[in-house]
């Protein structure tokens, strides 16, 4: 079995780059199959959606009437039994999520994303961190999507490219702000973004998903770092109001009733 998982923030790239393996390697596979895995019961339908994808003929009227635990079963029965494919979890939420199936996923690939960084490991799942955007590849990303810059605005695209820390989702998100949004320019999109950050993280550009922008998805994993661990959640926002600077741990062992090695 060979299985990878790839790490990283939500927003920096994970689902894409997973996409354009995918793609680029299909040929390769006979294969590919995408399962949103951000809770079991997703995993599960996905599975199913597989078998009913397989069925065809005399078997795609069983496959539409099974249920969906039935279905799923099917489809991992088929993985089990036939070399050559890829499977790509797409945002797997827990680890525990996936690792009943993994077992029976030995005959092809797996690809999986996730923000989770701890416990692939012992599943005998390479794990790679995805890092944010080089510099100069944030400013490229940039003028690639709001246009060709003139020499002026060279140096704004830099800024904004700093401002919104090389993020991939962050910097389509600006980008599809600007060109999208009458008298939007990209310096009146830097100014904003300095004064009222929190406004301008939570802008959806006209015509998008307004899941995928900056501030919605960064709630979403500040909810569940909350409900995984509230500590660590009180952590991050005292951390927050320091960051990028370094800080004495002690400021973390005062922290109201934690004890030290929790804060650890
Ligand atoms: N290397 C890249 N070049 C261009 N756009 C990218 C790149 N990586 C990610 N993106 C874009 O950034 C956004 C966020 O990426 P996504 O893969 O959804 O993040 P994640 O799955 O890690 O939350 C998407 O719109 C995606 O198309
Ligand atoms: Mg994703």
């Amino acid at each position: 079995m060979i299985s990878q998982a790839v790490l990283g923030l939500g927003g920096v790239g994970k689902s894409e780059l997973a996409l354009q393996y995918a793609h680029r390697h299909r040929a390769e596979y006979r294969l590919v199959w995408w399962i949103d895995a951000d809770d079991p019961e997703q995993i599960r339908s996905g599975l199913a959606a597989l078998a009913r994808a397989l069925a065809c003929g005399i078997d795609s009227v069983a496959a539409e009437q099974a249920t969906a635990q039935e279905a799923a079963a099917w489809a991992l029965s088929w993985l089990a039994t036939h070399p050559g494919w890829l499977v790509i979890f797409d945002n797997v939420e827990e680890v525990s999520y996936v690792e009943p199936y993994l077992a029976r996923l030995a005959h092809g690939r797996v690809l999986i994303t996730t923000r989770r960084d701890i416990g692939w490991h012992h599943l005998n799942i390479t794990s790679i961190r995805l890092e944010l955007l080089t510099r100069p590849a944030a400013i490229a990303l940039l003028a690639d999507l709001i246009g060709p810059p003139d020499s002026a605005d060279i140096h704004a695209l830099e800024d904004l490219a700093e401002q919104l820390g090389d993020l991939p989702l962050a910097l389509t998100q600006a980008s599809a702000y600007i060109a999208r949004t009458p008298r939007m320019s990209l310096t009146k999109y830097l100014d904003l973004v300095k004064t009222i950050p929190a406004r301008m993280y939570a802008a959806a550009p006209p015509a998008s998903d307004a899941e995928r922008v900056v501030a919605k998805v960064w709630s979403l994993s500040h909810a569940r770092i909350q409900a995984i661990n509230p500590l660590a959640s009180h952590v991050l926002n005292v951390l927050a109001c320091f960051a990028p600077d370094n800080l004495p741990c002690a400021v973390l062992t005062g922290l109201h009733d934690a004890d030290e090695l929790q804060v650890d």
